[in-house]
């Protein structure tokens, strides 16, 4: 690493600011698009890489972290970068072991039993020193990126960060996980508040680091009743959305919560300038709700409309594209690009918005 890569400051000027006008409601010559999940497998460049390296190891040295990041920025004209990483690097830095296996996702061989492990098993960590490596990747990759576009950073939201930690991995039924909500309310909410004062932590230092947006994924919203998430995931996400709004006046903050398109008041409610929605969500409602505040909405298009021919993909864009209307709309997928994509569609995708949006934006 060169000296001048290591320090949080002299940034190249931005170049591609669409994105970051876009969420302020300025005016904008076409609607900004990136993609969750835009480094990734579906990148022969990606799986080159990771078939050297061990998940994990990418995340903590910042190089590879910064290398990958940039692939699909190389290839495609993406309005946003995303740094690598992963949510699941903040229950590592509790002290809870986390292993990527392939074929099956991350796996917690031993997660949380029961509420006493809160005192026996998690530390509050010092989250300068012990994810500093997410710092460092975010500083190198900003410089790197040279100002082609804005690098976002990102953490997971608290109940999604609760849940892995209790069900171990994946869940179909989340069975573990609810019973801790409805079983030990009490523990769960110094989970839950324990996690995020970590998470405010995490993103400011983030933001100190380079990020010039954030967005926090709870991607497990979408299984929780609206009144158990109005309890135990909402007054959370308010926190960590008005402690940064106060830290960081300045930086976007995006929520993605899947599934949760039946709380898009309650989350219209709190200090996030973004709001994700997936497929699922009903776009004209969703607007009602947050154009009167300025709130900017990004997705939503369903992943698996890319499996479909580049005029399918095409027609889909054009009818997502009327349905938001012009501005205060970042293009995104309303959930991560899958390994088996064809990275030919998805630069159709992000042609086709940048297109359509640009004819919308003359007629
Ligand atoms: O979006 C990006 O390009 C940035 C990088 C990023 C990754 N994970 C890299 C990754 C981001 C933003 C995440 C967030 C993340 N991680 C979430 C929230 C978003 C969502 O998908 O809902 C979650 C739930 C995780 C936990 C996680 N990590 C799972 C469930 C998996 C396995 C699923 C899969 O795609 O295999 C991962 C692994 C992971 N994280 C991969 C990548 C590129 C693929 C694993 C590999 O390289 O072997």
């Amino acid at each position: 690493l060169h000296g001048a890569e290591t320090i949080a400051e002299n940034f190249p000027p931005i170049q591609n600011d669409v994105f970051l006008k876009a969420i302020r409601g300025e005016d904008v010559p076409y609607t900004p698009v990136w993609i969750m999940r835009q480094a990734g497998r579906y990148l022969p460049e990606f799986r080159a890489l990771r078939a050297e390296n061990e998940f994990f190891r990418v995340c903590r040295t910042p190089e590879l972290a910064c290398e990958i990041t940039l692939q699909p920025i190389r290839r495609l004209p993406l309005d946003a970068a995303i740094i690598f990483s992963d949510i699941l690097v903040v229950p590592q830095a509790m002290g809870l072991e986390v292993i990527m296996v392939p074929g099956k996702g991350p796996v917690f061989p031993s997660p949380l039993l029961t509420p006493e492990e809160i005192d026996t098993r998690l530390v509050k960590p010092d989250v300068k020193k012990e994810l500093s490596y997410v710092f460092q990747a975010l500083t190198l990759t900003r410089h790197r990126l040279e100002g082609k576009v804005p690098l976002i950073g990102f953490s997971g939201a608290p109940w999604t960060l609760m849940s892995y930690m209790i069900e171990g991995g994946g869940s179909k039924t989340f069975a573990k996980s609810k019973k801790w909500l409805y079983q030990y309310p009490e523990a769960s909410h110094k989970l839950l508040d324990m996690l995020s004062d970590i998470i405010i932590e995490y993103l400011s230092l983030q933001i100190q680091a380079g990020a010039q947006a954030v967005q926090v994924f709870d991607s497990w919203a979408g299984e929780l009743s609206l009144d158990v998430w109005d309890k135990f995931g909402i007054p959370y996400l308010t926190k960590i959305g008005s402690q940064l709004r106060k830290l960081h006046p300045d930086t976007p903050l995006i929520l993605f919560a899947k599934g949760a398109s039946h709380g898009m008041k309650l989350m219209s409610e709190m200090e996030y300038n973004v709001l994700g929605v997936d497929w699922t969500a009903n776009i004209r409602e969703a607007r009602a709700l947050t154009r009167p505040k300025n709130i900017c909405l990004q997705g939503n298009m369903d992943p698996a409309v890319l499996y479909a021919d580049k005029s399918v993909i095409r027609g889909e864009v054009e009818r997502i594209l009327d349905e938001f209307g012009l501005g205060l709309h970042v293009a995104n997928l309303g959930h991560g690009l899958h390994p088996e994509h064809n990275p030919e569609h998805v630069a159709a995708y992000i042609e086709a918005v940048h297109e359509l949006s640009a004819a919308k934006k003359k007629q």
